[in-house]
């Protein structure tokens, strides 16, 4: 495995970048494919190493699986004989793993899933998921490091109000409620486009859901489920990490298959700090206004339609050359500000308070050996290192591949210098 990335910075880009299927979406629509016998295929889906832990873990419950590189076209398909055990050495390498369990306690009524534990970027619990399959009817035993659960007969539907959104609790009650007797109303739940995504795919296979993309969702429970075919969301996170790419480098890119409506309040901020952006039928277009510097600006993140934390290292990257003094507010995650020392390292002067960084802009930053902490992380130092004057290597770069399809490849294609080894 090749652990580094090695860039020589300040290299102007053009060209075209295409962007790939949602990470997070197909994250949470294979599970999906745990509800039913019926077959379940999905297209544009990216060729990350996230997506083959999912893999592993679907086949380790019975699952077939079949992944077409070529077209991108994975097919899943769960006979009655599922397995129920999601083990700790598969469930250790993806929080996201944590999704076969509404599935399978609404398909068999029993789930054995490892605790994921803690993660890089905070503790990242599963209360709000175990709060609302509890109320749905589960039971829950925490044994030896795994989460043991059971349903008497049939989940059955009911009134639930999450404290806060949560992103993965939606996708795993929503995957529970589809099968579960009666109605099921979900209140204060996630609104974004990956749960709308995971909707309008449970909807295509004979779910009735009403009400995704807003905060309130109406179920009403299914016995039985239909082979379907489902197009992946693109990536919005993947879209705006690479408008920062073009942003960064004061280059003139284009992006094809990308959607702005996905991503209003980013988008908005990049042009506050100066970034022209057009979204044309066939492609999106991004350049600097006038060439001209980078504008500070303050950022929160927030769930949806908010500004999104899994943007914030690069937004921070992208602030650490702007003009003036910039303020980012990590509202999601307690401890997602890993990047911070590694940026500093390459001549950004950042500092944290609690969950603020203050960025004052610098004129350059400068290429230095650097370590990558998580995904996020290892992107934003990335575009630094596009940025950089000299040379950038970048260690422990495995968390890029969980979620960035072929960025090298990408990347070079621009008349970026940037190699693995
Ligand atoms: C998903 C995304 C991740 C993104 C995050 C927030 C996937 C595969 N991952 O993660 O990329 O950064 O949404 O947009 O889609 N929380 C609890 N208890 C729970 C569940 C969550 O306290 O039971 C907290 C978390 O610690 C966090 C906040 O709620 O502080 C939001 O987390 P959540 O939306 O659940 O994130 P994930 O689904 O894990």
């Amino acid at each position: 495995m090749k652990e580094k990335i090695f860039i020589e910075g300040r290299k102007k880009l053009s060209g075209a970048i295409p962007i790939s299927g949602a990470k997070n979406s197909c994250l949470t629509l294979m599970p999906a494919s745990l509800l039913s016998e019926s077959a379940l295929t999905l297209n544009n889906v990216p060729n990350l190493t996230d997506v083959e832990t999912m893999n592993t873990l679907l086949r380790s419950l019975g699952c077939v699986v079949h992944y077409q590189k070529a077209d991108k076209t994975l097919n899943l398909k769960t006979s009655d004989e599922c397995l129920f055990l999601a083990d700790y050495d598969i469930v250790k390498k993806m929080r996201a793993s944590i999704l076969v369990l509404g599935p399978l306690l609404a398909r068999h009524g029993q789930a054995m899933v490892a605790l994921p534990g803690g993660c890089a970027i905070g503790a990242r619990p599963i209360n709000l998921h175990l709060m609302a399959l509890e109320a749905l009817g589960a039971r829950f035993s925490i044994e030896n490091g795994y989460v043991k659960g059971k349903v008497g007969s049939r989940l059955k539907g009911c009134k639930i109000e999450f404290p806060f959104q949560s992103v993965g609790a939606t996708a795993n009650t929503i995957m529970a409620a589809v099968l579960a007797k009666g109605t099921t109303e979900l209140l204060n739940v996630a609104r974004e486009p990956e749960i709308i995504d995971l909707c309008k795919c449970l909807k295509a296979m004979g779910c009735k859901i009403e009400g995704e993309g807003k905060s309130r969702i109406i179920i009403q429970g299914v016995d039985n489920l239909k082979t379907t075919r489902h197009s992946v969301v693109m990536d919005r996170i993947e879209l705006g990490t690479f408008i920062i790419a073009g942003a960064i480098t004061n280059s003139d890119i284009k992006l094809t298959g990308g959607n702005t409506a996905l991503l209003e309040n980013f988008i908005s901020k990049v042009s506050e700090v100066g970034i022209e952006i057009h979204q044309t039928k066939d492609y999106l277009q991004v350049k600097r206004e006038n060439s001209s510097s980078i504008k500070c600006t303050n950022i929160l993140t927030e769930p949806f339609p908010g500004f999104p934390t899994d943007l914030q290292a690069q937004m921070m990257a992208l602030l650490s050359i702007a003009d003036g003094v910039s303020k980012i507010e990590e509202q999601i995650f307690e401890n997602r500000f890993m990047h911070v020392p590694e940026l500093i390292r390459m001549g950004a002067n950042i500092e944290i308070s609690g969950r603020e960084a203050i960025i004052s802009g610098v004129d350059r930053l400068k290429g230095a050996p650097v370590k990558a902490t998580d995904l996020r992380a290892s992107v934003s130092l990335v575009l630094a290192g596009l940025v950089a004057e000299g040379q950038t290597e970048i260690d422990k770069v495995h968390h890029i591949d969980r979620g960035y399809e072929d960025i090298i490849g990408k990347l070079t294609s621009c008349g970026a210098v940037i190699r693995r080894y």
